[in-house]
């Protein structure tokens, strides 16, 4: 029998689009079945026992690592986690070099990294399972948290408009790939020299339409979920530039009020209150950002539990 192959979770345009769904599927019924617990009770049937997850980061984080490591220990598993400037990879070690020693010394790999094209190096080589923790090009971890919390407040994203007001940066182009899987209508409003990569739209997939525009009001009017992230991600050099930008593309409440009446606000975090969006609105009635972040760990478990072989 040949062995099944390595679970990578790299991008959602690599996976098929009743992948996506059982992994969200997994994250809502995980997260039903602990309603009330603590959060350091392990679940019932721990499919992480005696496994451990490495977490890589060559850039900061809050909710990828406090996410992926409360997951970890949730499933009845173990992490292990370094900067990349601790490790010998900051010193010039080969990323190939690197996967082939953790793939002999863990369970899978999370990497947080500058170049996307050194989490595909890495996940080449590896023997375990490599997931993207966010990189220069994508965030689909955070992404499918996002679908995770618009259809909690009922109905597919197929049957969606979402309105993404900012920057084409990485959870952008997430995003596009889970509506070119999953469906729905993507109205992207950014400045002309923003724009989202054209290589995402094109291998997206067609279940679902994008559209970009550079007014955002014509992206939000009527839209079911209006999304925006910081205007300068990290690594971006261009401050000032982009804030002159983006400077109309804030989302405030008379933004919002274009939006279908039920409309939910989401931000990935961290937020830059005052830039891309007003207190008003992130603290206001229609935000669901803590849903989002707190939905980071369910789908976390969810996409662990996949690549160690479950869920489908
Ligand atoms: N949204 C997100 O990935 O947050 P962190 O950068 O804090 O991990
Ligand atoms: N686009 C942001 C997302 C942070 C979670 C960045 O890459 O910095």
């Amino acid at each position: 029998m040949s062995p099944q192959p390595i679970r990578h979770f790299l991008d959602l345009w690599r996976l098929d689009a009743a992948t996506i769904r059982a992994i969200l599927e997994e994250a809502r019924r995980r997260k039903a079945a602990r309603a009330g617990w603590t959060r350091g009770r392990a679940d019932a049937d721990a499919p992480a026992a005696g496994r451990t997850l490495a977490m890589v980061f060559e850039k900061t984080s809050t909710r990828t690592r406090f996410s992926f490591d409360a997951a970890m220990r949730q499933l009845g598993g173990s992490v292990i986690i370094a900067n990349a400037m601790d490790m010998q990879l900051g010193r010039g070690e080969p990323v190939e070099d690197t996967a082939r020693v953790l793939s002999r010394m863990v369970d899978a790999v999370m990497i947080r990294a500058h170049r996307h094209d050194d989490l595909e190096r890495f996940a080449q080589v590896a023997d375990v399972p490599v997931i993207n923790g966010l990189t220069d090009r994508s965030h689909p971890c955070q992404v499918l948290a996002d679908i995770l919390t618009i259809e909690e407040q009922g109905g597919s994203i197929a049957d969606k408009i979402l309105a993404w007001v900012g920057d084409g940066n990485n959870v952008c182009a997430s995003l596009i790939h889970a509506v070119g899987k999953l469906g729905g209508v993507l109205r992207i409003a950014c400045p002309a020299d923003y724009h989202p990569d054209l290589h995402d739209l094109a291998r997206a997939g067609n279940a679902g339409s994008v559209q970009i525009v550079h007014d955002a009001r014509e992206a939000v009017a009527g839209a079911d979920c209006v999304l925006t992230d910081t205007w300068v991600s990290m690594g971006d050099t261009d401050h000032d530039a982009r804030i002159a930008a983006f400077e109309p593309f804030q989302v405030d409440e008379a933004l919002m009020s274009q939006a279908h009446p039920d409309a939910i606000f989401l931000h990935c975090l961290p937020a830059h209150r005052g830039e891309e969006v007003t207190d008003a609105v992130i603290d206001g009635p229609c935000s669901r950002v803590f849903d989002e972040a707190e939905n980071r760990i369910h789908v976390q478990k969810a996409v662990l539990a996949w690549c160690f072989g479950g869920v489908c």
